[in-house]
């Protein structure tokens, strides 16, 4: 895994391979970051998602929590969203396609005192790291833009140890009426997975992790899968 990281924090490790759909999603998160954070809570979370921004921090914060001392994957983690959440004895890595997402991210991360702290640019589709190299890896709100997502979460389940969970919020289809008839215009034009509950956790088993659902926020769906269990807690 390249280390060393550039004037900015940032380590890059893009891939060749990449999807067109990426390579465009790349330019447009990159020219979207700075207004980002406030658009997603002014706009994209309450009228696409239909979910409650707020309620959506919440059920992060409290399955984030528990997270301490440990190796943590934010993979796809875009500004920074859930920086705020992970407590400062984590050695946290970010993950994102886009550098100017990226560049907010760590922005964020130097108002904390992270045990260690990276941000790599790189592609959830082939993470750069070892097997076994996470305790926690989570994905907030990107699972549905990642063109081959099952391969995202073969990757994750392939870099996190046994007995590590995996936590994710995505929007989902079929648990909230109001946001899937938003959806169904919007996700072909956007180039969007319409993810339902069967297709994550059929996923999700065919990766070896056991899926288990937390929670739901309008359209975004909490879920926890865990490497090397045979059933749920
Ligand atoms: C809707 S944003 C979510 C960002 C953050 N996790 C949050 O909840 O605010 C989706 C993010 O996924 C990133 N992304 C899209 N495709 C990706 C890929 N193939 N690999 C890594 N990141 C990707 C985008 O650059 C963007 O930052």
């Amino acid at each position: 895994m390249p280390s060393i990281p550039d004037k900015n924090g940032i380590i890059t490790a893009l891939t060749d391979e990449e999807a067109d759909v990426t390579r465009r999603r790349r330019k447009e998160f990159g020219a979207f970051a700075i207004i980002y954070d406030f658009m997603l809570e002014r706009f994209t979370r309450p009228r696409v998602h239909k979910a409650d921004p707020q309620q959506h921090r919440e059920v992060l914060a409290n399955l984030i929590a528990p997270v301490q001392q440990a190796k943590v994957l934010d993979v796809a983690c875009g500004t920074g969203g859930a920086i705020a959440h992970f407590h400062e004895s984590n050695d946290y890595t970010g993950l994102d396609i886009s550098y100017g997402m990226l560049k907010q991210a760590v922005k964020k991360a130097q108002r904390k005192s992270f045990n260690a702290c990276r941000f790599i640019q790189g592609n959830a589709e082939q993470l750069i790291f070892n097997d076994e190299s996470f305790d926690f890896v989570m994905m907030d709100t990107a699972l549905h833009m990642i063109p081959n997502y099952q391969l995202a979460i073969t990757e994750i389940a392939r870099v996190l140890v046994n007995d590590g969970a995996f936590m994710c919020s995505t929007p989902a289809m079929g648990i909230n009426r109001e946001f899937d008839v938003t959806w169904e215009k919007m996700s072909a034009k956007y180039s969007l997975h319409s993810l339902t509950v069967p297709d994550i956790e059929n996923a999700c088993q065919q990766a070896g992790l056991c899926f288990q659902q937390c929670d739901a926020n309008g359209g975004i769906l909490y879920f926890q899968a865990y490497k090397g269990r045979q059933s749920a807690i």
